[in-house]
């Protein structure tokens, strides 16, 4: 049995995570684990926060607090923020807080350098005389060298996209105090991508199954990493900061230096599982997980990580060889990226006030609501927006009129008829064509997540529910109750039977996506109709599968509301709002 290692990007620690966050890295990811376990197969998904790197230190320092303090405060409060949407991750950890981060990464390093995939080089950098320090990445600006914007940082031009140079960059104006910055040699660490390609990267990414097999690329991933293999170059790994893991200290010239934020970060999937090992009492079971022959590591992550999961780690992690515990580690079975999520036709800004604030959104709405939504809404082929609109129509017209009516009008007319109890059935429908088409529905729900389809998943999902409204209403068992002949009286018997019977069905197969409104749901089917805790809770599923007869006098509870509606003048109120912050 496969053992399922998931990851989600680890957000950077330094602001909140917004809507595009969770529709493209972390709710996909959520439904996918959800999924797994309900299977009862071996899941484990690792997140945490990525709390090094100059996007961080540069924060902190403008703040004037503490990088210590700075990463404290956002590393928790991200996790509440993900915990408000009901991601369920087996350990959230954080790269400057995991007790085997920094280790498990100059351990990293050290192979490398060993083995003769990381090279030492000594170039110019931009240093500021007035503060004795380097410049990296960010802390320095100036006119592009490509398309002559003049506010380009040392790493990338924010207008025209391209990795830049830093000692290109002309008029060069140092982002702390203003001053013009000196040319001045230094050394760095660079992890030879050229070499580890050779290695073997190139080979297990066309699908060379020896090295380690994976599963069918993504078209937008593959498009980019095909374009980057045949250009690759060797990256500085290294940095001057203070902030970050310390370059191993035997190396001469490590004073002053860590590695670069983009080496460490992933290496914190790693180590997080360390901690998650450490903490359940095995401490080496990490390893069956990132050197087991049966792990399926897939990483979920937005379309500006590709690089970094497709190539960079992955060649970080052939260059191991068999240096650790003398196995070597798993590739990723699939990086399944998503593309950008908007808001509204705009790309969501939290400065300017372009965002949905998550603490007063789920004030007013459900997680399960805005879960559905952002699935049905994913970018998972091209770029993707969240509109009010959409989300009051998901709800009210999707959920709640499918989904929340079928089951409230089945529940309530069991209650009114039959006293709240399963009735008798001689299972006279089995070849009900309604009742057909919500079997095909179904049969797809797990294949779709499987694939990473997710808004397929969704869309089965309703189908399904339209499928059994269609059943109810061709069946109108309030007609046939009324009926004194006693075949409609078997029939309606029948009817509400797989009413129910396809009640409990849809709860197991809505629990990835919306897993309150599941729980709810099966609170109104009363414990009589219980699935097996620990067992496959998912059940059987396939083509022609439909669920098995409900043993008859099993007692139901009672109807509740699963989706409140959502009126107009709650999204005209939205709208207006996200509509003055442009007027402003
Ligand atoms: N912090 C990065 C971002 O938000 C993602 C890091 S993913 C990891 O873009 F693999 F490096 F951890
Ligand atoms: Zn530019």
């Amino acid at each position: 049995m496969p053992r399922h290692l998931i990851t989600s990007a680890l957000p950077y620690a330094n602001g909140p995570i917004h809507f595009g966050h969770v529709a493209g890295a972390y709710l996909p990811a959520d439904v996918y684990a959800r999924y797994l376990r309900m299977k009862g197969e071996q899941v484990l998904y690792v997140c945490g926060s990525d709390e090094h790197g100059v996007a961080i230190t540069l924060k902190a320092e403008q703040q004037g607090v503490s990088y210590r303090d700075y990463v404290d405060r956002w590393h928790g409060e991200i996790k509440q923020l993900f915990d408000q949407f009901g991601i369920s991750f087996d350990i959230w950890s954080g790269t400057a807080r995991c007790p085997h981060h920094a280790e498990a990464s100059r351990r990293f390093f050290r192979v490398l350098l060993e083995r003769g995939f990381v090279f030492e080089r000594s170039e110019a950098q931009w240093y500021a005389e007035s503060m004795q320090r380097f410049l990296p990445d960010r802390y320095v600006e100036g006119i592009c060298p490509q398309c002559g914007f003049e506010k380009a940082r040392g790493d990338e031009c924010p207008k025209c996209g391209t990795w830049v140079d830093a000692q290109q960059l002309t008029a060069p104006t140092c982002t702390l105090d203003g001053s013009t910055p000196i040319l001045k040699q230094t050394k760095h660490w660079y992890l030879d991508l050229p070499k580890l390609q050779e290695e073997g990267l190139q080979d297990w990414y066309q699908g060379d199954d020896s090295i380690r097999p994976h599963g069918p690329w993504k078209p937008n991933v593959d498009g980019y990493v095909k374009a980057m293999l045949k250009d690759l170059q060797a990256r500085p790994i290294t940095r001057d900061l203070p902030w970050g893991v310390p370059v191993p200290e035997e190396l001469e010239g490590s004073a002053g230096k860590v590695l670069y934020v983009w080496f460490d970060a992933p290496i914190g999937y790693i180590s997080a599982t360390m901690e998650w090992a450490e903490q359940k009492g095995a401490p080496d079971s990490w390893q069956d997980w990132w050197q087991g022959d049966d792990t399926q590591l897939v990483h979920f992550i937005g379309k500006d990580n590709i690089a970094f999961h497709v190539v960079v780690f992955p060649s970080m992690l052939l260059g191991q060889g068999k240096e650790w515990n003398d196995k070597s580690f798993v590739l990723p079975h699939n990086v399944p990226a998503n593309e950008f999520y908007n808001l509204q036709g705009r790309k969501f800004n939290t400065s300017s006030g372009w965002y949905i604030d998550t603490e007063s959104f789920f004030q007013s709405y459900s997680p399960d609501s805005a879960r559905f939504y952002l699935l049905l809404s994913a970018p998972e082929t091209a770029d993707a927006e969240f509109t009010w609109e959409g989300f009051q129509n998901a709800n009210n017209s999707l959920l709640a009129d499918k989904l929340g009516n079928f089951a409230s009008r089945v529940i309530k007319f069991n209650a009114k008829r039959f006293d709240g109890v399963v009735p008798e059935s001689s299972g006279a429908l089995d070849d009900d064509p309604q009742l057909a088409l919500a079997d095909a529905a179904f049969a797809q729900i797990g294949d779709r997540i499987s694939k990473f389809e997710f808004k397929a998943a969704a869309k089965e999902l309703m189908a399904a529910c339209d499928a059994l409204n269609q059943f109810f209403d061709a069946m109108a068992p309030w007609k046939l109750i009324k009926s004194d002949d006693e075949e409609d009286q078997i029939q309606c018997r029948n009817s509400l039977e797989r009413c129910l019977a396809y009640l409990e069905l849809l709860s197991r197969r809505m629990a990835p996506i919306c897993p309150d409104a599941a729980a709810n749901l099966r609170e109104m089917l009363g414990g009589a109709i219980a699935v097996p805790e620990n067992a496959n809770q998912w059940g059987a599923e396939g083509v022609g599968v439909s669920p098995a007869r409900l043993a008859a006098g099993l007692a139901t509870g009672v109807a509740q509301v699963m989706f409140q509606k959502i009126d107009n003048d709650a999204i005209e109120a939205e709208v207006n709002r996200l509509e003055s912050v442009v007027s402003e």
